[in-house]
């Protein structure tokens, strides 16, 4: 039966139906313990909801909807390895990654040539094709193979390895990696091509960028194996494009792209921040993983989370969801989620091939804090839509400077209070707003947010957040009945493209294209 027409999901409309214009203020003054009851506290971390528009109600209905959905049924299945991604004949076993002394024999051998590999390059005994010391590194990958690495290098940069830069190039655009290379000494720089199919055309393209360069200027091809090591599932196609199998750091179809940090594709960040650094974000992860699978529904925080986005994206209409780290360091959060998010759960297709006919996956979006106060929050204030919010911040900053941290969590608390309470007529004219003005100066409020607050931001901390929004993300398929590990929606554009390259390259018969793409091309050919 399809969710929808389960008595769960009609229970949950009904409860919308009555619910859905309950404004956060009464709902706060009619419960003021209402934190106590809406918030989740788990090792150090805590997460308040209260300000979501839901009562007791609608959790006890939106979690037997789990249950109808089967979510442990799921957790099950993962764990014992079937074929989830089964459009695609894959398990999907990216806990088995950072299960530590429980990981399988694979997944233990490779994490230790990981680390003997982050051991030569930081000690200096691996030396580059001059004799000199990796200083830069540049790790050449998109999508999965880039966003995870690089968000979680830009997150611990306070955890920074010195007398090594690590460098990120994901666009097919020269413009991302010539500048870069402008910058760097081939005698000194090493390049992770990462990606795990080894067929990507950004990827590939880049790569065989960065091998013109250095051999421009080591002038032998011996050199590659100084300077390029390989992060795939392909071990043929790495080996033709000429990285030794020794260079190779190996990983499995059973980890999906987007989930796939936690593999050899977290080498560029083992780098930058260190072997035991990595260490602690896989123990992070872990502790998640442990927390996911076992506690109860109520305390559960991925699934929480999920239920939330189901609620406000189904029930209450939202179609976008933001993310809002009132943390620098978390900058790259938002374009991390939106892959995970979005590539998983952006699907209309269900797991029997049948259209699901509801809302799935919000359009993620999102920019640190308090940034975002100062360009698009003037739209959730008064813009009239429904846009929910996840803002998340440190108790302890990562940089302690004064002033600056309360200042930052009074901005954030203080916009999640104006989002949810906003400010009424009354209040306004109290407040000795002149009369003309009066119209401007009326804020709706109940715009719905969650607060989640961690200790601090620590290559830990960080791998129970990633795990977090995995494990939500993982919830938000199962309750859609989605398979939230294939991406068939991205192989179109990519066709079409290697069809329209040549007749960019050196023009054509474009006759099958419309005329919209044949004037984009004469136009872009200058003819
Ligand atoms: O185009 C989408 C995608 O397949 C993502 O799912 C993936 O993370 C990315 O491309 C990169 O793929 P690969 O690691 O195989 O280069």
């Amino acid at each position: 039966m399809r969710i929808v027409d389960t008595p769960a999901w009609q229970a949950l409309s009904a409860h919308a139906d009555t619910t859905r214009d309950h404004h956060l203020r009464d709902l706060f003054a009619a419960a003021p313990e209402r934190f106590q009851r809406f918030s989740l506290r788990w090792e150090g971390l805590l997460f308040d909801y209260s300000k979501q528009r839901v009562d007791a109600t609608t959790m006890h209905l939106l979690r037997e909807l789990a249950q109808v959905a089967d979510i442990e049924g799921w957790k099950h299945r993962m764990v014992a390895g079937e074929l989830l991604n089964h459009t695609e004949g894959r398990a999907v076993r990216h806990m088995d990654l950072r299960a530590g002394e429980q990981a399988p024999a694979e997944v233990k051998r490779v994490l230790e040539r990981m680390r003997l590999f982050c051991e030569a390059i930081h000690s200096g005994a691996w030396r580059g094709y001059s004799g000199e010391r990796i200083t830069h590194v540049v790790n050449i990958g998109i999508g999965g193979s880039d966003l995870g690495p690089r968000m979680a290098t830009r997150a611990l940069i306070a955890h920074h390895q010195p007398d090594i830069e690590v460098h990120f190039v994901a666009n097919i655009d020269g413009a991302d990696i010539a500048p870069l290379l402008g910058r760097l000494n081939p005698r000194s720089t090493l390049f992770i091509v990462a990606s795990k199919t080894f067929s990507t055309l950004e990827t590939l393209t880049n790569a065989r960028t960065a091998r013109d360069w250095l051999l421009a200027a080591a002038g032998s091809e011996k050199a590659v194996g100084r300077h390029f090591v390989a992060l795939s599932t392909d071990l043929d196609l790495t080996g033709r494009f000429g990285i030794p199998a020794d260079n190779v750091f190996e990983f499995w179809d059973w980890v999906g792209g987007r989930f796939s940090l936690w593999s050899a594709i977290g080498l560029s960040l083992a780098l930058a921040v260190g072997w035991h650094n990595f260490e602690r974000l896989l123990a992070g992860a872990k502790a998640m993983d442990n927390h996911f699978l076992e506690s109860p529904a109520e305390e559960n925080l991925p699934l929480t989370l999920a239920l939330l986005s189901l609620w406000n994206t189904d029930f209450l209409g939202a179609s976008t969801a933001a993310v809002l780290p009132y943390a620098q360091s978390f900058q790259l959060l938002p374009a991390y989620l939106q892959q995970l998010e979005m590539e998983s759960n952006g699907k209309q297709t269900d797991r029997q091939g049948q259209p699901i006919g509801i809302s799935t996956s919000p359009i993620i979006w999102g920019e640190a804090g308090t940034n975002g106060q100062h360009s698009f929050f003037q739209l959730f204030h008064q813009g009239g839509r429904i846009i929910p919010c996840d803002f998340i911040v440190l108790r302890e900053s990562d940089y302690p400077l004064p002033r600056h941290h309360d200042s930052l969590l009074a901005n954030c608390f203080a916009q999640s209070a104006a989002l949810a309470f906003g400010q009424t007529r009354e209040e306004a004219i109290a407040a000795g707003t002149p009369s003309e003005l009066l119209p401007y100066k009326i804020f709706p409020g109940n715009q719905p947010s969650s607060t989640l607050l961690l200790p601090n931001l620590t290559p830990y901390t960080l791998g129970q957040l990633i795990a977090l929004f995995e494990h939500k993300t993982f919830c938000l398929g199962a309750l859609w009945n989605i398979n939230a590990f294939d991406q068939w929606g991205v192989e179109l554009g990519k066709q079409l493209a290697s069809q329209l390259t040549p007749l960019l390259e050196s023009g054509g018969d474009a006759s099958q294209f419309d005329s919209s793409t044949r004037g984009l091309i004469a136009a872009a050919r200058g003819v």
